[in-house]
């Protein structure tokens, strides 16, 4: 075996080998007045994972992102156990929420004057932002404001904010839903070079999305969530290797995941 082989599979041990939790989700249900969204779903999501989920349209896939956050609690007798600091976790919204009236580099300093972080000094937290705009190649854009940038730019912009807090969990909610072909395929490589990447912190990837390829080409796992009140209808493994790349496309256990997925979204 070459020995870039064997690092990947070491790199891979690293990363989804191991199967301790990062986040448990316990029999939650949620209804918002007297519509159930949510009923009794059941998930572990495991350190170091790349987890997708699918499902149909307002099915409760950003409800549930939300109970994750904590922005939501669950009803009575559901329970979302957090195996590390709740502060630890990011997220990444479809469009990108930046102040047009904020710079680049400052859009991605201001969450880091709210929360644990708000403690550090203006130096600390512009060296901070600055690693971040590096770590999605925006270095020379800093001092752009939102509205001088491409679609993808903004994008990266917010995914630079939510990686600044140095986050270990990141949850992504249609991240690229409203980009081009190109620059989301683009942009999906730029993530999973971030998420492999040991310099980051960056561990888990929870990541709700419309493609079934890009669930493929992207993760560990796939959730399929079943129609409103969603509960987990499946849980598909992906078996690909990483580094993942666009090439992996071509090959006949891609296609033949993504045949499998999409039957049973049909028959959802
Ligand atoms: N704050 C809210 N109050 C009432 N209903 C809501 C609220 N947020 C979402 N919903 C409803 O919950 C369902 C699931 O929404 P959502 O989680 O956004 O779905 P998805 O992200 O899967 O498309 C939808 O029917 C939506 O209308
Ligand atoms: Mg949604």
């Amino acid at each position: 075996m070459k020995a870039a082989a064997i690092e990947s599979m070491t790199s891979l041990n690293r990363r989804s080998g191991d199967k301790a939790g990062a986040i448990s989700i316990r029999n939650t249900s949620l209804t918002f007045g007297k519509v159930p969204v949510l009923r009794d779903v059941d998930l572990d999501i495991r350190k170091g994972e790349f987890l997708s989920i699918l499902g149909p349209s307002g099915c409760g896939k950003s409800t549930l992102l939300r109970l994750i956050l904590g922005l939501l609690s669950p009803d009575p007798g559901g329970e979302i156990v957090h195996h590390a600091k709740r502060d630890e976790i990011g997220i990444v919204f479809q469009k990108p929420v930046l102040m047009p009236w904020l710079t680049a580099i400052q859009n991605i300093e201001l969450p880091l004057g709210i929360g644990p972080l708000s403690v550090l000094s203006k130096k600390e937290k512009r060296e901070k932002a600055l690693h971040a705009l590096e770590l999605v190649g925006l270095t020379d854009f800093r001092g752009h404001f939102p509205q001088q940038l491409s679609g993808g730019m903004q994008q990266r912009i917010s995914i630079a904010r939510a990686l600044a807090a140095n986050p270990s969990v990141l949850l992504m909610d249609e991240p690229f839903g409203a980009l081009d072909e190109l620059t989301r395929e683009k942009l999906n490589m730029e993530l999973l070079r971030l998420w492999e990447n040991p310099n980051t912190g960056l561990n888990t990837v929870v990541m709700v999305t419309h493609s079934i390829q890009e669930s493929v080409l992207m993760s560990d796992r796939i959730v399929i969530m079943s129609p409103r009140p969603a509960k987990v209808d499946a849980i598909v493994e992906v078996p690909l290797h990483h580094p993942r790349n666009p090439e992996m496309e071509e090959q006949p256990v891609f296609f033949n995941t993504v045949k499998e997925i999409r039957k049973r979204v049909k028959e959802l």
